[in-house]
């Protein structure tokens, strides 16, 4: 294969990221993402793990039938079982991609409880089984970077002349460091007959933090494929970010002379469309999508940024799609006005929901001085996350607190349409409002996660607040923002359920919970 310098960028968000707890979407979020995806110029998407279970299945077709130019792949563990349901759901795509691993080091091997013969054997047959129903397929050795290097080129072998074309070499544990991810990459090519005639690909894990550069450095040694996430989503500590390869060979040109197709302008709406659906919050600092990235705070910054914005910034926020900010928005705002500082976000709204996102911004404006930039983003991530379908409406909530005693939140909330109220104690008064949701919708789910962030500065700011909840191994997420902590707090928890529920209506219990150990390759 010539090694040109394109790079292809492979996303895994709604697979690898998707599997990570509680980061569970839904079948339209699915489909929303896999859009902004396609659009955006990711060369091969991961929509998914088809045999994992139903709703994978159909989220991995219907993706494959929509999409436009990437490549569409689904996940498959080394047995013709799995590989079959992956097949029957790319097999739709105008571009389809098999992907089918095992775990190839000696921890790894002893869960199959294979010989090292008997594991190639394995791989030359899937591997074969699945080219004889796609033309692109790609192999992955599972704990690459823990494999006996003799053994791991043995694989690799195997897996090109069963007619692998893309040969995907995991840092499945987030274990090595950038010089040894170069060595290893250089050491198959150098060494892999036939190696020549595959595209090599990384696949990195963060868990020492070093994803984003253990990455680059397979790609300087000619790999030519980065497997990554938006916002760096994934298993533990996540994947290698898009946005982080991405911008650095775009950055840093001079010294990585590597291209993508990505339209890097499209890179910030993904990433808080991907926080508002997975319900995991981007940190402040993170590199290239966290709020702080292009702030300039201390006197020093911000005097030399006035001066010449290239004294501390070595990007522009356009590049990623945040555009300068101009329109100031306040209580006298217009609707055109609104309209178009939206745009300027980079977020373009139907008429529908401009009218919509228009009451509540005048509602906001109201009750606050400033109306800024991320009070509307927020106000939009609020308005998707709450449905009129919903079988919990939050209709009415007080709450009485302070030093003397428990709190108490008096609550009404219509379900199926009947509103009903009731008054109940608690440690706090988010606490107190949570009771008072469960004692009028009692439950047994168990509240995994309760985080709040001020969106803005000022006592006035609005918070937003993430919940999840589990309950038999379904996992929902809630969202919510508001002025008042305790009402965003209680919209999220109402949110929460209402997820959950639609769960339970969508499946027979058990059945959308991923239950395949996705480690071990079946039969
Ligand atoms: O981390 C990993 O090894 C994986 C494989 C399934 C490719 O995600
Ligand atoms: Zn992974």
């Amino acid at each position: 294969m010539p090694r040109d310098n394109h790079v292809l960028i492979f996303d895994t968000t709604l697979r690898d990221g998707e599997q990570s707890p509680g980061a569970t979407m839904t079948h339209d979020e699915k489909l929303e993402i896999a859009d902004l995806l396609d659009e955006m110029g990711v060369d091969i998407i991961e929509a998914g793990f088809p045999i994992a279970s139903e709703g994978d299945f159909l989220a991995v077709s219907d993706i494959a039938r929509r999409a436009k130019h990437s490549v569409i792949c689904g996940l498959s563990r080394a047995n013709f079982k799995d590989i079959d349901r992956c097949w029957e759901a790319v097999r739709h795509a105008r571009r389809p991609r098999i992907h089918t691993f095992i775990g190839t080091s000696p921890l790894h091997r002893a869960i199959p409880n294979l010989s090292m013969d008997e594991m190639v054997e394995r791989i030359h047959d899937t591997v074969t089984h699945a080219r004889n129903l796609c033309d692109n397929v790609q192999w992955s050795a599972m704990d690459a970077t823990r494999t006996e290097h003799d053994y791991l080129c043995r694989v690799v072998e195997t897996a090109i002349k069963a007619g692998a074309t893309t040969i995907n070499i995991p840092d499945t544990v987030g274990y090595t460091a950038p010089r040894e991810s170069a060595e290893l990459i250089r050491m198959l090519i150098e060494r892999v007959p036939g190696a020549d005639d595959v595209v090599f690909s990384t696949h990195c894990h963060n868990d020492l933090g070093m994803a984003t550069a253990n990455s680059l450095a397979a790609v300087e040694a000619g790999a030519r494929q980065i497997e990554c996430t938006i916002n760096g989503l994934g298993e533990r500590a996540g994947n290698a970010a898009l946005e982080e390869v991405v911008m650095a060979m775009r950055v840093r040109h001079d010294i990585m002379p590597y291209t993508t197709g990505i339209d890097t302008t499209k890179i910030m709406n993904l990433s808080r469309r991907v926080s508002t659906v997975s319900g995991f919050p981007v940190q402040f600092n993170k590199a290239i999508v966290g709020k702080n990235a292009f702030l300039h705070e201390s006197g020093i910054h911000q005097d030399g940024v006035l001066k010449n914005v290239q004294t501390f910034e070595i990007m522009r926020p356009e590049d990623i799609g945040l555009q300068a900010k101009n329109i100031a928005m306040g209580k006298h705002s217009g609707r055109a006005a609104l309209r178009a500082k939206m745009r300027e976000l980079g977020i373009d709204l139907a008429d529908n929901q401009l009218n919509d996102l228009f009451v509540r911004f005048k509602a906001l404006a109201d009750r606050k001085k400033e109306v800024y930039d991320d009070d509307l983003i927020a106000l939009v991530q609020d308005a998707d996350t709450h449905e009129a379908h919903d079988t919990l409406q939050l209709k009415r909530l007080r709450v009485i607190c302070g030093t003397d005693g428990p709190a108490l939140a008096d609550l009404g909330m219509s379900i199926e349409g009947v509103e009903k109220s009731v008054t109940a104690q608690g440690d706090g008064p988010v606490d107190a409002a949570f009771n008072a949701v469960k004692a009028l919708y009692p439950h047994g789910a168990r509240l995994e996660l309760y985080q709040v962030s001020a969106v803005t500065e000022g006592t006035d700011a609005q918070a937003t607040v993430s919940v999840r909840i589990s309950e038999s191994g379904r996992i929902a997420t809630g969202q919510s923002a508001d002025t008042d902590t305790v009402v965003a707090s209680t919209r999220a928890y109402v949110n929460a359920i209402n997820r959950l529920i639609e769960r339970r209506k969508k499946s027979a219990p058990g059945d959308d919970v991923k239950t395949v150990d996705y480690r071990a390759p079946a039969e």
